[in-house]
């Protein structure tokens, strides 16, 4: 019955891309339908637009951050007195521009970590810069995508042998505002249980134990002394301050706003004023002058209004869809839509896979929906945003049967102990070396090579790489006569993202 819902919760999502008059008594972030006429269009435009930066930085380096500094207030944009259809697509040429050293590419950064136009090696904290910009890493599956195994970062090595790091591969940028309002919903939801836990146990003077869920998702055992002390060792998957973190690999921030500050300095030595207020000396670098602590010359690289703009169109990402093929996107919504895929010969495969991914415990870990039940969400140095009215379609859908808004991500954003197989040798964030958070599996067609290193070229190898609590998955795929194992690839190929046309 569920997946009765997620087909037509896909159809319906695959349906609203071709509806062009999405009402909406704010400005609109309208785009046209992702393969039509209009979207070629448009793509062009941005193209000729980005060219012509090119040109502007051309002639004057540094030029295009400039404008950004001087058109975009912080304040007004807190304030909500800025569009934010406009914010996110100035957000949306910062994530894209390329960084030169006018810009403050690169950094001096401190003795131990010397500068250098580039690093492929990240040395410890302070990281590379290894590129220019978001996409050159961001890329693999369209706009705001995965990262080849060429792209992989070198987290926390020695600054010179790959092998000192930890390879990282850049994981697709999807429907970021979306995962972080569901995140918060849970850590909201799992600090209630433990408040309550608290209280109850003062109450009665005794001893209280209980099973922190949200959202259906088992979080461990929490305990509670009379005297209101908590005993978090029996949690599970969620640091003991139970805030879910949704972003990274390992699980290992709440906010996408404190990745991408950190992002931009590790990868491209952009010292945005955010990383400087919060930031370690290590991370930034140890020079005197607290505006340019990378002591490439360049004070404040990054202000806060240019920051927000980039934070707003992170925020705005679309939501993947769950389909194996898309028929007749030109049409108006049709009955069809919202049926199963009826029309090709994958249907079968596609619905045995389903069927597989349960029955083999993939979907233990990867809870293929949870309910979101605010689609307002919280972002760093903007105003609330309704991403049901906001977001770039496909669009959070409000689902009354479910008195919420289906996320159809394919995880439970809990960690999980993966074995030694897939050990990390630095600590990031304090986070074990053997956890991961599992991966959310939408849009995971278009994001290959797969695994926390990109070391799995295949479906197939991501699955033969799960170890420690997923050993049993992996072995009950194996387990599977070569044959049988064609559906649950075709089920997880159709779990991909709206094509679009990108104009280089
Ligand atoms: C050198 C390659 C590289 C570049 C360039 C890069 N990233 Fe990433 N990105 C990564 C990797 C690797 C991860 C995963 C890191 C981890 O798990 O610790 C990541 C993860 C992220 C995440 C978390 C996503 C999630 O769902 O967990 C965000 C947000 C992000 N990057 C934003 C940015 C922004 C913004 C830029 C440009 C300022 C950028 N990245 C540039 C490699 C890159
Ligand atoms: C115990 C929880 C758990 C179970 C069960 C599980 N997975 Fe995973 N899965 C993870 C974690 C955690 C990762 C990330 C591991 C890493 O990168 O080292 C992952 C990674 C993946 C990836 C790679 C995703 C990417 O973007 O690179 C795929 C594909 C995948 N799992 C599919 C499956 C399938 C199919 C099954 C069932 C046969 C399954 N998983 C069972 C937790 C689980």
């Amino acid at each position: 019955m569920l997946f009765g819902v997620a087909l037509a919760v896909a159809g319906y999502l695959a349906w609203m891309n071709h509806d062009a008059t999405w009402r909406s008594d704010r400005p609109s972030l309208d785009r046209p339908a992702p393969l039509s006429l209009e979207a070629a269009r448009e793509a062009h435009r941005l193209a000729d637009r980005r060219h012509e930066l090119r040109l502007r930085e051309a002639a004057a380096p540094g030029s295009f951050l400039r404008e950004m500094h001087a058109t975009l207030d912080p304040k007004r944009i807190a304030a909500g007195k800025v569009c934010l259809a406009e914010l996110a697509d100035r957000g949306q040429q910062l994530f894209e521009h390329e960084y030169n050293f006018a810009d403050g590419l690169g950094g001096g950064g401190s003795a131990t970590a010397p500068g250098g136009p580039f690093r492929r090696v990240h040395a410890g904290l302070f990281g590379g810069p290894e590129t220019i910009s978001c996409p050159s890493c961001h890329w693999v599956g369209g706009p705001n995508g995965a990262g080849a195994e060429t792209d992989n970062a070198f987290l926390q090595g020695d600054g010179d042998r790959t092998g000192s790091g930890d390879a990282r591969n850049a994981p697709a940028l999807v429907a970021l505002g979306v995962v972080q309002a569901l995140a918060r919903e849970m850590s909201r939801d799992l600090q209630k249980e433990r408040d309550d836990l608290v209280r109850e146990g003062v109450r009665a003077g005794a001893g209280r134990e209980a099973r922190l869920t949200t959202k259906g998702v088992d979080f461990g055992v929490l305990r509670a002394t009379p005297k209101g002390e908590i005993d978090a060792s029996g949690i599970r998957g969620v640091d003991a301050d139970l805030v879910v973190k949704p972003f990274g690999w390992k699980g290992t921030a709440a906010d996408f706003a404190d990745f991408a500050s950190e992002a931009l300095q590790v990868h491209i030595g952009i010292q945005s004023d955010r990383l400087i207020a919060t930031g370690s000396r290590e991370l930034l670098g140890d020079g005197d002058d607290p505006a340019d602590p990378d002591r490439d010359g360049v004070r404040g690289e990054l202000g806060r209004g240019p920051f927000a703009a980039m934070m707003a169109h992170l925020a705005l990402l679309e939501l993947p869809i769950v389909e194996p093929l898309i028929q007749n996107r030109q049409l108006p919504p049709p009955a069809h839509a919202l049926l199963p895929p009826t029309t090709t010969s994958f249907v079968d495969d596609f619905q045995r896979g389903r069927d597989q991914f349960h029955t083999l415990g993939c979907a233990a870990c990867h809870v293929p929906m949870l309910v979101l039940e605010s689609p307002v969400v919280a972002v760093e140095g903007l105003p609330p945003i309704d991403l049901s009215r906001e977001m770039r379609r496909p669009a959070l859908t409000y689902e009354p049967a479910l008195r919420g808004y289906p996320v159809w991500l394919f995880s439970d954003l809990k960690r999980h102990d993966m074995g030694t197989g897939n050990a990390a040798q630095h600590l990031q964030r304090g986070v074990a070396l053997n956890e991961y958070l599992t991966p959310r599996l939408w849009g995971v067609a278009d994001s290959a090579p797969y695994l926390h290193d990109g070391r799995a070229p295949s479906l197939d190898y991501a699955i033969a790489g799960h170890d420690g609590e997923g050993a049993a998955a992996r072995a009950a795929f194996a387990a599977l006569p070569y044959e049988e194992r064609g559906p649950l690839r075709v089920y997880l190929m159709s779990l991909r993202r709206v094509p679009r046309l990108v104009v280089p």
